[in-house]
């Protein structure tokens, strides 16, 4: 171990000195491109250090400087490129896979060659899934997803007659967004089981240690620390003695009866098996794509629910008017998928909370795969291996996107809708969706947009809302401290929300 520890730490000082060189001596032609902070061999590397607790300050200085261009900072290794302004954003949104590449531009911040594995980057079959038969049957499962809201509110608040409890907000949302996500995966009762749910959420959070683990290394080095410290064997032996025999079960079925068996449940495991093909049949590759979507929701989606918390209950004058519209809707319509539609002001919130509360300072990050570069069409031409990202969030804090960006406005896009409508043909197909939570645009990136565009979204947009409408309903809740926005915790290019930060619930009154 300690001559596998010297070899370590002789690549890492090995890697830093031919990676500064090479970030010292890279391509002239790029010395256009203006630098945040100092391009000088060593002192670009304090700023690389400072980079990891002060990105968003950074980026805002860059956005300020070239709203409508492209700045690079330094990091440990190499040069990041931040690209701003509508017209830069959507060169990347249109841009091809084989040209900048979302999966190459993950490489770094997930590293899933060692958190989930080769196989799943090589065919990302899933996607697809997510993106039309999970997307398409949200109006025929909803009725299984309303029904895990209220019993995970119920398991996981555990609330007694009129009492207040106080509960930390992340740990809290995440058990309840586990349990529902896994009604839609996996279904009744392993989306109930406890051991089950815990492994998926630390797969989560083990996923993002791990990765931003391997990136403090220089990349030559991930194929040798990247193995010693994944955990992705493990997560996958925790999660197979659930999901083996269950999709065991189905692939027998399927062999006995065809692939329309009758009494086939209508879930993930089954519209995976649907596309599946040679090895992919097989229960640890499903097991994987299972663990995969855990990922892709939970971190995501239990993040915008606590932020959208935290803003409730710094401004609770909200929750009145959310309350109003929810029980109308629901008492005209029922709980429906098509009912949320109607909920344009629990919409609104949301979309706010996900504007002001962005997880990072930048996002769609992709890396140049094409051999020649990428031209943007102001000209400025990225090279080959480029890692670049869109300054996130100046734009969504940029006046002359949002008026009074910085402040939370909850009802701003519900507020926009009705005017919309007021000043339009209703047939106008072309702005129905504008400002809806699940439109994207380059002014709006929660979800990122264009080609990328998260497949998830319509599925998160459902599932959240109808947290929000039954939380509302049904429950009060009250900041642990009146008027205090708390801290979200930033490290690297990322942001995400306290995970200690603590809010009072009790049953509605
Ligand atoms: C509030 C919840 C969510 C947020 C904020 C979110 C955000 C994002 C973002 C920012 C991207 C990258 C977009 C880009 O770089 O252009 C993305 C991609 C993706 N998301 Fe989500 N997501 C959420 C929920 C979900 C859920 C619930 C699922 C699965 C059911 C999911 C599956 C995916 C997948 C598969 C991709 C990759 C898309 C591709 O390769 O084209 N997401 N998401």
């Amino acid at each position: 171990m300690d001559d596998l520890r010297f070899l370590i730490l002789y690549g890492v000082l090995a890697g830093a000195v031919l990676a500064s060189f090479r970030k010292a001596f890279h391509d002239r032609k790029l010395d256009t491109i203006p630098v945040i902070g100092s391009s000088g061999f060593l002192s670009s590397y304090w700023d690389a250090f400072k980079f990891f607790h002060h990105a968003p300050d950074l980026i805002q200085r860059g956005y300020d400087q070239y709203p409508e261009g492209i700045f690079r900072v330094a990091r440990l290794f190499r040069w990041d490129y931040v690209v701003c302004g509508p017209k830069l954003i959507k060169d990347i949104a249109g841009a091809p896979e084989n040209v900048i590449s979302f999966t190459a531009g993950l490489e770094e911040t997930l590293q899933p060659n060692f958190t989930v594995g080769r196989a799943i980057t090589k065919n990302l079959y899933h996607h697809h899934v997510i993106r039309t038969t999970l997307t398409r049957n949200l109006h025929a499962c909803f009725p299984e997803v309303r029904d895990e809201i209220v019993c995970a509110f119920n398991d996981v608040l555990q609330l007694q007659g009129s009492d207040w409890k106080t509960l930390p907000v992340l740990p809290t949302t995440m058990a309840i967004v586990a349990r529902v996500s896994n009604r839609l995966f996996v279904g009744l009762p392993l989306c109930r089981n406890k051991a089950y749910l815990a492994n998926n959420v630390r797969h989560t959070i083990d996923v993002v240690r791990t990765a931003r683990k391997i990136s403090l290394f220089p990349s030559f080095l991930w194929p040798l620390i990247g193995p010693l410290i994944s955990t992705k064997n493990k997560t996958n032996a925790r999660a197979l003695p659930f999901l083996g025999p269950l999709i065991e079960e189905r692939l027998s079925k399927e062999r006995e009866l065809g692939p329309d068996w009758p009494g086939k449940p209508n879930d993930y495991i089954s519209w995976l098996l649907d596309l599946a093909e040679g090895d992919e049949r097989a229960a640890l590759p499903l097991t994987v794509r299972i663990l995969a979507a855990n990922m892709a929701a939970i971190h995501t989606s239990s993040a915008a629910f606590t932020y959208a918390l935290f803003d409730l209950t710094t401004y609770p004058e909200y929750l009145l008017p959310m309350r109003e519209e929810a029980e109308r809707v629901v008492k005209e319509e029922g709980w429906t998928k098509a009912a949320l539609n109607s909920m344009v002001k629990v919409d609104s919130f949301l979309r706010e909370s996900q504007r002001i509360n962005t997880n990072g300072p930048v996002g769609m990050r992709r890396r140049v795969v094409a051999k020649d570069g990428f031209r943007f069409s102001n000209g400025t031409v990225l090279p080959y291996g480029a890692y670049l990202s869109v300054a996130l969030r100046p734009t969504h804090y940029d006046e002359s996107n949002y008026e009074k960006a910085a402040t939370f406005d909850g009802f701003r896009f519900a507020r926009e809708r009705a005017e919309h409508l007021a000043n339009h043909n209703h047939n106008d197909n072309q702005d129905i969706f504008k400002r809806h939570m699940i439109s994207t645009a380059v002014d709006h990136m929660p979800f990122g947009t264009g080609k990328h565009a998260c497949p998830g979204r319509f599925f998160a947009a459902t599932e959240l809302k109808a947290m929000m409408a039954h939380l509302v309903i049904n429950y009060d809740v009250q900041a642990e401290v009146d008027g205090v926005q708390p801290a979200n915790e930033v490290f690297n290019a990322r942001a995400t929300p306290s995970a200690t930060r603590k809010v009072r619930f009790r049953k509605r009154q």
